[in-house]
């Protein structure tokens, strides 16, 4: 008996930032840090932040509706919501769930989704299984952050990394020579202490104590993060290639997380692949976590760098450690009509 195998793409996205921005310059008025320092280190220059009463479900509402539209999907038509977060409005009920009711999606499941800075890429993942699976038709995948409201602004080591944003996309059956070839999930718990929040759940619930001594912000060892990044976005792009059974060469463009211009290189090279075909704003946005990869898939787009039936790797890490990819073959929904 043929087994039928059905292709999910990406058929609408949208993004959403907000609209306050802040500069390295910014930066150095009230901390010890400078311009050249923040921008030889991660090539970030400014970043945007929340306005005081925009949490996470704001801007990932926005992020949707714009996303939906694009797709020109209904509200109503949406099976599924994943929200990627590591900051969700509050620890529940999932910010799915604030969505799916804000966005008046009333057929929708939602549930979120916890993968540290590669939630968006496990969330395409995990949402294109129920679409092969025929349990659903439309999936919702947002990845939304405020990163500036778990941040220490008063250490330099991370808070000048970090910024708020957020991406959606609608996930749909596509033509059987489009959509996504490959995937991988990668996780590695043993590395969750250098990259976390220590307080605020259940182990440490928030308390005076908590707060006083600076845990329930995040905590991050750079340097150990730094290098399990290069090996991961090398693993993630390599493994999806070789589980598609494509090379290199076959690479088209690189939408990478944006944490840091180096590790992005560091991973362009490995893949042969110039910088003009790898999607990069870190500069603009600094590191907006589970919202990076739609925010810089969307710009090259727009911009018009991923044409229909380029094969594009969508490569993550983040907390957890988590790592994953993506190989698509670009569908494009418009040029199709
Ligand atoms: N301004 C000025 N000096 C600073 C600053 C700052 N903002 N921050 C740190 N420094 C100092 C440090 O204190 C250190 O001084 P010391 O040597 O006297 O102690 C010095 O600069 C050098 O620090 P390094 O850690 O060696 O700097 P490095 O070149 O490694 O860059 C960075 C640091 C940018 C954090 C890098 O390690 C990195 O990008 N790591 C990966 C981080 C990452 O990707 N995080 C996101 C993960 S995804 C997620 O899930 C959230």
């Amino acid at each position: 008996m043929a087994v039928e195998i059905i292709r999910v793409g990406i058929v609408g996205i949208g993004t959403y930032a907000p609209e306050r921005i802040l500069t390295n310059f910014d930066l150095q008025q009230t901390l010890d840090t400078s311009d050249e320092w923040i921008y030889s280190r991660s090539g970030i220059r400014e970043r945007r932040i929340v306005a005081e009463n925009e949490a996470t479900s704001d801007q990932a509402l926005v992020a949707s509706q714009r996303a939906l539209e694009d797709a020109g999907v209904r509200p109503g038509e949406v099976d599924l919501i994943i929200t990627a977060t590591n900051t969700p409005d509050m620890l529940f009920p999932a910010t799915a769930c604030l969505l799916q009711d804000r966005l008046g999606a009333t057929r929708a499941g939602a549930f979120d989704l916890l993968a540290g800075c590669t939630g968006f890429i496990y969330g395409v993942i995990v949402g294109a299984q129920f679409i092969s699976a025929g349990t659903a038709d439309t999936v919702l995948v947002t990845g939304a952050e405020t990163m500036s409201r778990v941040i220490n602004w008063k250490d330099r080591n991370t808070c000048v990394l970090f910024g708020d944003g957020a991406g959606a996309v609608v996930l749909r059956r596509v033509p059987d020579d489009r959509g996504i070839l490959s995937s991988m999930l990668g996780s590695d718990g043993s590395g969750g202490k250098f990259l976390n929040m220590p307080a605020g759940g259940s182990r440490q619930p928030a308390s005076s104590e908590t707060l006083a001594q600076e845990l329930n912000y995040l905590h991050m060892n750079g340097r150990e993060v730094f290098k399990f990044a290069v090996r991961a976005m090398e693993d993630g792009a390599s493994e999806v290639l070789r589980r598609a059974g494509l090379t290199k060469a076959d690479v088209d463009f690189l939408v990478p997380h944006q944490a840091n211009i180096r590790i992005i290189e560091h991973a362009a090279k490995r893949l042969k692949l110039p910088m003009e075909r790898v999607a990069v704003n870190v500069d603009r946005y600094g590191n907006t976590s589970t919202a990076s990869v739609p925010l810089a898939l969307d710009e090259a787009l727009q911009s018009g760098k991923i044409k229909d039936g380029d094969n594009v790797i969508l490569v993550g890490f983040g907390a957890g450690l988590t790592w994953a990819g993506l190989l698509i073959k670009w569908y494009d929904a418009k040029k199709q009509g």
